[in-house]
């Protein structure tokens, strides 16, 4: 039992917490989630990004010194469990978290809606077989042999109580021994009758196959046996899924079982389903429970997934885009991701150039969330 902590502190009015009318930011070139544009202002106003490039009739100025002012990042696979994993995340200039698994609905609802913090995205209860890896993790958090899935016939009905209290996605494990691919099917398929995402962990080639063919919305992690191979991404990408790599939580295991766990593959099969055209989605299974699997640390991670991602042979700005704009667009945030007129004022501002060289995502000077400033950006690191 360990996620059942509430996180109910008192928030501030969203409203006192904005600075007064609009704020310029003045001298910055602007990632606006596709490409980067020459130096520019941004206008923000309240929550929302008013104009680019168009006056500066503002109340308060800051000056970008020629940084670059990106959108937000989203973390599209996390685990906090309380506020300080939120501080963390924000600090780091990540705007959006997918909270990858729910053990209590009380416990994540009390992680989202919190001003000024990383907006959460939760998951439903992890899916899991009796007698698998995650089917011993599921009643380590939740004390409940009920919540798994015993069997095809009854998963349907599960994914219906799952869904309950209103998550925002569902949230299945394919492995061996695990759910069956008629199992996982129904699953998804369910899911989808809710009109839920449905995000499938997946570390091993054949669970990875599995998933694909059961047509959850986005494979989580890649395998650590044998890389993806080119027929098997061909097929993700015409099924118009996507993949979260999470090669920070993947690198962090194969340092601590080397030999059985082979990191290179993971690269291979990043290399294999940027070649087949799959949307890559960066995430990084940042969690802090010791013992588990392996701790990842929050907010700095998704710095090292991006440049684990550019290792593994992205582009700088396809990383970027995948912590972004790729990432906003599959989990259907269609207010973010970007930095364009109307959407969310998620924003960081660098004073290093990512385009250059990755690591200068390690320069933050500011972050705002949904407008909101955050007071402790952690600066270079
Ligand atoms: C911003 O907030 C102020 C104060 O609440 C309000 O007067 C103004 O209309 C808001 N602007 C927009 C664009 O919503
Ligand atoms: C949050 O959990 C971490 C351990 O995971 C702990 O160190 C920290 O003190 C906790 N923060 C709060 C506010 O409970
Ligand atoms: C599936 O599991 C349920 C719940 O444990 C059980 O009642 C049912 O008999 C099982 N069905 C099959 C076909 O095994
Ligand atoms: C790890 O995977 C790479 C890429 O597929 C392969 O070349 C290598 O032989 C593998 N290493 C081991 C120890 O299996
Ligand atoms: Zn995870």
């Amino acid at each position: 039992m360990m996620a059942t902590e509430d996180n109910n502190f008192p928030s501030a009015q969203r409203d006192a917490l904005f600075a007064e009318g609009k704020i310029a930011i003045n001298n910055v070139r602007v990632f606006d989630g596709h490409q980067l544009l020459p130096a520019t202002t941004v206008i923000i106003e309240n929550d929302t990004i008013k104009s680019i490039g168009l006056g500066t009739d503002a109340n308060t100025h800051i000056d970008g010194n020629g940084g670059v002012l990106l959108p937000g990042f989203i973390d599209a696979h996390a685990h906090p469990r309380n506020v300080t994993d939120l501080q963390d995340l924000s600090r780091y200039g990540v705007t959006t978290a997918m909270l990858m698994a729910c053990f209590s609905s009380q416990h994540c609802q009390s992680l989202k809606d919190h001003a000024g913090l990383v907006d959460i995205v939760a998951g439903s209860v992890p899916a899991a077989a009796p007698g698998s890896t995650h089917a011993k993790i599921v009643v380590m958090m939740d004390g409940n042999e009920d919540r798994l899935v015993k069997n095809a016939s009854v998963a349907s009905q599960w994914v219906d109580d799952a869904v309950a209290w209103g998550p925002d996605f569902v949230k299945l494990i394919a492995d061996s021994p695990g759910l069956d691919q008629q199992a996982l099917n129904i699953l998804t398929k369910r899911s989808h009758e809710h009109g839920k995402r449905v995000a499938c962990h997946a570390s091993a080639l054949e669970a990875y196959t599995q998933a694909s063919s059961a047509g959850v919305d986005s494979i989580q992690h890649v395998p650590l046996d044998k890389p993806v191979s080119p027929d098997l991404a061909r097929h993700i990408a015409s099924r118009g899924q996507v993949v979260t790599p999470t090669l920070s939580i993947m690198r962090a295991i194969s340092d601590a079982s080397p030999g059985t766990r082979n990191y290179t593959a993971a690269e291979e099969s990043v290399k294999q389903l940027k070649e087949a055209g799959v949307p890559i989605v960066a995430g990084t299974d940042a969690n802090l429970v010791q013992g588990l699997v392996a701790t990842v640390p929050f907010g700095i991670s998704l710095h090292e997934e991006l440049r684990l991602m550019v290792d593994a042979g992205l582009s700088p700005a396809e990383a970027l885009r995948a912590a972004t704009s790729v990432s906003a667009q599959h989990w259907g945030l269609y207010d973010r991701g970007v930095i364009a007129p109307g959407k969310r004022a998620d924003l960081v501002l660098l004073s290093g150039n990512p385009f250059e060289d990755i690591s200068a995502t390690k320069t933050i000077q500011r972050v705002w969330l949904a407008g909101v400033e955050f007071s402790g950006a952690i600066g270079t690191f």
